[in-house]
C-alpha cells in the first residue's frame, strides 16, 4: 500500500524538491494533502501532476483563485481551509513552511500522522519540548530532513546513546566565511542570498549569512537527540561534503557525506528504515576533493553565541531569538535593516520582552506573535 504524504509548504525550497522525489517514487507514495502559502500558480501546477487528494493555500485572498481552479479543472482534488489541512489523517507529514509559521500545522498535525519528516527547524526552537512529548503520547517519529540533523540521525546509528561524547554540525559558513564586521557593513541583499553551496530559501539563505542557521540548528539538535549544549559542536566546513558527525567516546568521529541536494535527506526520511536505490545522488568520488574545518568566527557572527544563549536560557528566550530574527532578516531583504545590525536587533528585542514560561501551545503562539509584533513595530518605526 502506498504511503500517504501531507507536505506543508509544498511550493517552497524543500517542498518542491519534495515533491520531486515523491515523482521519482510514485509507486510507493501517494499525496494527500499540499498546502502553499501564496504562490497559486505553482500550486496548480503541483495539483494537476499529483493529484492530491487535498489542496490548501493559507493567504485568503487567494482562496476564491484556488476554489475556482478546482471546480473548472478536471482533477479530482478537493479545498481544505488551511486551518483544517493538520488534521487531514496521513503516514507521514512533511514540515516545510519556513519560519514561525511552521509551528502551529506541525504541531497540530501530531495527532494525525506516524512521521514527522521535519524541515521547519523554528517549531523546535520555539516548541522543542512540547514536540516531543506530544510526539511521545501519540507516538509519531520524527525523522529530521535539515541535512545536519539528518546526517546525525544517520551517524547516530553507529553506537548507543550514552557512547556519544558530541555531535559536531558542520556550517557551509555562508557567503562571507572569513569575512570582518567591517568588511560587512554595506554588504546587500544580493550578497546574502548568493550561497556558496546550497539552494535553499531566502529566509535560510540570509540566516547562513549571518551564522543564525547554525545557531537554530544547535538548539534544534539539542531538543532532537537530547544533548547537553555544551556537547554540541559547530565546525566550518565551507566544501559542505560532511553534513555534520558524530564523536563517540571512544574517539571515533562516524560523518556522513552526500551531495548538496536536499533530496538525499528527504528521501532517507520517507524511506527510513530502509534505504533504497538513489542513482541521481550519489556523490562522485572520483578524482581529489578536499575537505577542511574551522572554528566559527562568533565575535563577527554574533548570532551564533545569541542562539547558544538563548538556548541555554528560557523558552521565552528561545521564543523571542525566533521572532525577532524572522522580523530582522524580513527587515534586512527589505532594505531596511543592515546585516549588521540584525544581531543587535535580536539582543535589543531580548531585553525588552519579559519571561513568560509558555507552557501550552496557544501561550507558545501568543508569545511568538507578541513578540514578532513588537518587533515589526520596531523595524518600522525606523530606529533600526
Ligand atoms: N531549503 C533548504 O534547503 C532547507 C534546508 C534545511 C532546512 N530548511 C528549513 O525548511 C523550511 C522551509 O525552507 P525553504 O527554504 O523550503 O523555504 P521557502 O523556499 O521560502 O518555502 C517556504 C514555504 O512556506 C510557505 N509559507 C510561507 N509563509 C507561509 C505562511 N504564513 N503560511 C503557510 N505557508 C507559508 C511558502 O509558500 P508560498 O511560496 O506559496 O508563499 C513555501 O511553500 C525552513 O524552516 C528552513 O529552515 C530548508
Amino acid at each position: 500500500m502506498k504511503k500517504k504524504v501531507n507536505i506543508f509548504g509544498s511550493t517552497g525550497s524543500i517542498g518542491t524538491s519534495s515533491l520531486n522525489v515523491i515523482e521519482e517514487n510514485q509507486e510507493l507514495f501517494s499525496v494527500e494533502m499540499i498546502a502553499a502559502g501564496s504562490n497559486i500558480e505553482l500550486l496548480k501546477k503541483q495539483i494537476n501532476q499529483f493529484s492530491p487528494v487535498f489542496a490548501s493555500i493559507q493567504n485568503q485572498e487567494m482562496e476564491p483563485l484556488l476554489k475556482d481552479f478546482l471546480k473548472s479543472s478536471s482533477c479530482s482534488t478537493s479545498f481544505i481551509p488551511f486551518s483544517e489541512t493538520p488534521y487531514v489523517d496521513n503516514d507521514i507529514t512533511i514540515s516545510a513552511i519556513v519560519g514561525s509559521a511552521g509551528l502551529e500545522p506541525t504541531f497540530r498535525s501530531l495527532s494525525h500522522t506516524r512521521r514527522l519528516a521535519l524541515a521547519n527547524k523554528e517549531s523546535m526552537v520555539t516548541a522543542g519540548d512540547l514536540i516531543n512529548s506530544t510526539c511521545k503520547e501519540q507516538d509519531v517519529e520524527i525523522i529530521p530532513v535539515d541535512s545536519e540533523h539528518n546526517a546525525i540521525h544517520q551517524c547516530l546509528k553507529a553506537g548507543r546513546y550514552d557512547e556519544v561524547h558530541n555531535l559536531i554540525l558542520t556550517a557551509s559558513g555562508g557567503p562571507f566565511f572569513g569575512k570582518s564586521t567591517s568588511d560587512l557593513e554595506f554588504v546587500t541583499v544580493e550578497d546574502a542570498l548568493n550561497h556558496p553551496t546550497w539552494s535553499m530559501g531566502s529566509k535560510i539563505t540570509v540566516d547562513s549569512a549571518t551564522l543564525m542557521n547554525k545557531g537554530l540548528e544547535v538548539i534544534e539538535a539539542h531538543y532532537l537527540f537530547d544533548m547537553p549544549y555544551d556537547n554540541i559542536q559547530v565546525k566550518v566546513h565551507p566544501q559542505s561534503i560532511i553534513h555534520s558527525m558524530v564523536e563517540y567516546i571512544d574517539g571515533s568521529i562516524i560523518s556522513q557525506m552526500g551531495v548538496t541536494d536536499m533530496k538525499l535527506p528527504i528521501h532517507y526520511a520517507l524511506f527510513f528504515p530502509k534505504r533504497m536505490h538513489a542513482p541521481s545522488y550519489m556523490f562522485d568520488t572520483k578524482g581529489s576533493f578536499e575537505l577542511s574545518f574551522h572554528e566559527p568566527d562568533m565575535d563577527t557572527f554574533k548570532c551564533l553565541p545569541l542562539a547558544y544563549q538563548c538556548g541555554k536560557g528560557s523558552l521565552t528566550s528561545r521564543i523571542v531569538l525566533n521572532g525577532a530574527n524572522e522580523v530582522a532578516v524580513n527587515g534586512f531583504l527589505n532594505g531596511k535593516i543592515s546585516f549588521n545590525r540584525v544581531p543587535e536587533f535580536i539582543e535589543n528585542m531580548l531585553d525588552r520582552i519579559d519571561n513568560k514560561d509558555p507552557e501550552t501551545i496557544e501561550e507558545i503562539l501568543a508569545l511568538s506573535d507578541e513578540v514578532m509584533a513588537k518587533a515589526i513595530a520596531e523595524v518600522n518605526s525606523g530606529t533600526f
